[in-house]
C-alpha cells in the first residue's frame, strides 16, 4: 500500500496513544514497516538508528527470524489455551527460567500482557495478601515524584505525573508520593551533601511518608531501579538497602518496578541486581520477549504465595491473555539468544564507553546532565549551564519539541525527547548495539544539539522576537 494510503487511513482510523491526533491532521505520520537489527526502516526506505529500542523494548533488536520461527512453531502447536485452571507447557518453562533468572526466593511467577496490568497485579495480590494474614488496613501505597507506572486505573493512580494522573480523577485511593532521586535539581546536592547523605535523605522521606500516613496502613513502596520519566534518575548509593531496610521494620513490601529496568537495559537481568537488593515483587514486561510479542509478569517471593496454597483461598484476578504461549515461546527464544550471545556482556563491556561519547557532548552549553547506566541514559537540556536555569514551557516547546526532535528524527536517530520533568533527550538503543552504533547516537547528538545551541542564541539575542510559538 503506498504512503498516501497509509497516511490517510490512519488518519481517519487509527487511534494512536499518547498522541496529539490534531497535529497529525496535517503532518505525516511516521509509519514504520520493517527493521533489522539495530535500524528501523519507514515505508518511505529512510532508515533510523532506534536508539529508544521501540519504546525501551527492544532489547535484541529487529529481525531475529529465530524469535520468529519459535513464535510460529508454538502457533501451529497450541496457539492459545488459558493458564486459568489448567497450564500449557510453555508458561510453565517460562516460569522456571524467570524464577531461575531473579534474585533471591523470587520464585512465582504471574503473568499479564504487558507493564501496567503488571503493576495493576502487584498492588491487587498486595492487598489480597494482606487481607488473608489479617491485616486489610494495609492497603496504601508509596512511590515517587514524576515517576511513570502505567495506564490501568490502580497503576496510573501510583503515578507521581500530576498530569497524567488528574485527567482521571477520582482516582484509585490510598496513594501518596515522595520526592525522586533527582541529584542534579535536588538543592541539597547544590549544597555540597554527600551522595551517602542525598541517600540517606531520600529513604528517610519515605520513612516519614509511612510515618504521617500510618504504618499500619501501609502496604508497599513501588520504585523503579533507575527512573524513566524525568530523565534516568540513578539512585545513590545505598539508598535501596535503606529504603530495604525501612520497608522491613515497618513490614511494608518493596515493589522493583522494572518494566524498563529488567532484561539487561542496566547490565544485569534485573535492576534490583544492579543495585544489590531483594524486592518483595518485581514487575516487568517489554524487554521480557525482546518486544517480539506483549507480554509482562510479576515475579513473587515464596512467602508471598503462602496463603494461596490453602484450598479455597486463590488470588481473585486474572487475565485472558496472560502467559499466552506464543509470547512464552517468544521470551523463551529470547532469553537462549541473551545467554548464547552474552547480551549482558555487551551492555557491560560497551556501557562506560557509552557514558564517555554522552558525557564528550558536555561541552555544547545547553548540556546541563548526563545520567543513567548500562543502556539507559538521559541528556537534561539547560538555557545556563551554571545556573541550571530552565527552559520555560514555551521555550521547552519550541527547542525541544518543534526543533530537537524533528531534527533527530530528520538525521536517522529516534530516542526520547520528554518534558514531564524538566527537558530531557533519553536513549535506550538495544542490547546488541556496540561501540558503530554507540558513536553513531553521539554524532547525530552532537550535530542536533550544536544546531539547538545557535536556535537558543538566536531566541536569547537582544532584540530577537519574542520565542515564536507552534503555529503562530
Ligand atoms: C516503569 C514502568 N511501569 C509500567 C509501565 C507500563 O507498561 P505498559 O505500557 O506495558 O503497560 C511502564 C511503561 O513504560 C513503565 O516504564
Amino acid at each position: 500500500m503506498s504512503n498516501d494510503k497509509l497516511q490517510a487511513l490512519a488518519r481517519r482510523h487509527l487511534w494512536m496513544h499518547f498522541t496529539d491526533m490534531g497535529y497529525f491532521q496535517d503532518h505525516d505520520i511516521p509509519i514504520m514497516s520493517h527493521g533489522e537489527g539495530c535500524y528501523i526502516y519507514d515505508v518511505n526506505g529512510k532508515k533510523y538508528l532506534d536508539g529508544l529500542s521501540g519504546l525501551f523494548a527492544s532489547q535484541l533488536g529487529h529481525g531475529r527470524t529465530e524469535i520468529a520461527e519459535a513464535m510460529a512453531k508454538q502457533a501451529g502447536q497450541l496457539a492459545f489455551f488459558p493458564i486459568w485452571n489448567s497450564a500449557h507447557p510453555a508458561a510453565i518453562e517460562l516460569a522456571a527460567k524467570l524464577a531461575e533468572l531473579a534474585p533471591g526466593d523470587l520464585n512465582r511467577v504471574f503473568f499479564t500482557s504487558g507493564g501496567s496490568e503488571a503493576v495493576e497485579s502487584a498492588w491487587k495480590l498486595i492487598r489480597q495478601y494482606y487481607a488473608e494474614i489479617g491485616e486489610p488496613r494495609r492497603y496504601k501505597v508509596i512511590s515517587r515524584n514524576l515517576a511513570y507506572h502505567g495506564t490501568t486505573m490502580g497503576a496510573l493512580s501510583i503515578n507521581g505525573l500530576t498530569d497524567c494522573r488528574n485527567t482521571f480523577e477520582p482516582l484509585v485511593p490510598g496513594t501518596s508520593y515522595v520526592d525522586n532521586t533527582d541529584a542534579y535539581r535536588s538543592h541539597h546536592m547544590s549544597d555540597g551533601m554527600s551522595s551517602e547523605e542525598f541517600a540517606q535523605k531520600c529513604a528517610f522521606e519515605i520513612e516519614q511518608a509511612i510515618k504521617f500516613q500510618g504504618p499500619e496502613t501501609v502496604a508497599a513502596v513501588f520504585l523503579e531501579p533507575v527512573q524513566n520519566s524525568g530523565g534516568c534518575f540513578v539512585p545513590p548509593e545505598g539508598y535501596f538497602q535503606k529504603v530495604r531496610k525501612i520497608c522491613d521494620e515497618y513490614k511494608i513490601m518493596l515493589v522493583s518496578d522494572e518494566v524498563i529496568c529488567a532484561f539487561g537495559r542496566l547490565g544485569y537481568m534485573f535492576g534490583a541486581e544492579r543495585f544489590n537488593y531483594l524486592p518483595d515483587i518485581i514487575t516487568c514486561a517489554k524487554g521480557l520477549t525482546s518486544a517480539y510479542a506483549p507480554m509482562g509478569a510479576m515475579i513473587c517471593r515464596d512467602y508471598l504465595m503462602e496463603p494461596f496454597l490453602k484450598e479455597d483461598t486463590a488470588f481473585n484476578h486474572g487475565l485472558t491473555f496472560a502467559g499466552h504461549p506464543v509470547a512464552c515461546a517468544a521470551a523463551l527464544a529470547s532469553l537462549d539468544i541473551f545467554e548464547k550471545e552474552d547480551i549482558l556482556g555487551n551492555v557491560r563491556r560497551n556501557e562506560s564507553l557509552f557514558r564517555e561519547l554522552l558525557e564528550g557532548l558536555y561541552d555544547l552549553p545547553i548540556v546541563g546532565d548526563v545520567r543513567g547506566v548500562g543502556y539507559f541514559f538521559g541528556i537534561e537540556l539547560v538555557k545556563n549551564k551554571a545556573t541550571k536555569e530552565s527552559f520555560n514551557e514555551t521555550e521547552a516547546e519550541e527547542i525541544l519539541f518543534n526543533f530537537v526532535s524533528p531534527r533527530l528524527s530528520e538525521a536517522g536517530l529516534i530516542c526520547r525527547t520528554d518534558d514531564r520533568g524538566e527537558p530531557v533527550i533519553q536513549l535506550s538503543p538495544p542490547l546488541i548495539a556496540g561501540p558503530d552504533e554507540l558513536r553513531e547516537i553521539a554524532t547525530v547528538l552532537r550535530k542536533v544539539l550544536t544546531e539547538a545551541v545557535a536556535l537558543v542564541a538566536k531566541l536569547q539575542a537582544p532584540g530577537s522576537l519574542k520565542i515564536p510559538i507552534k503555529d503562530e
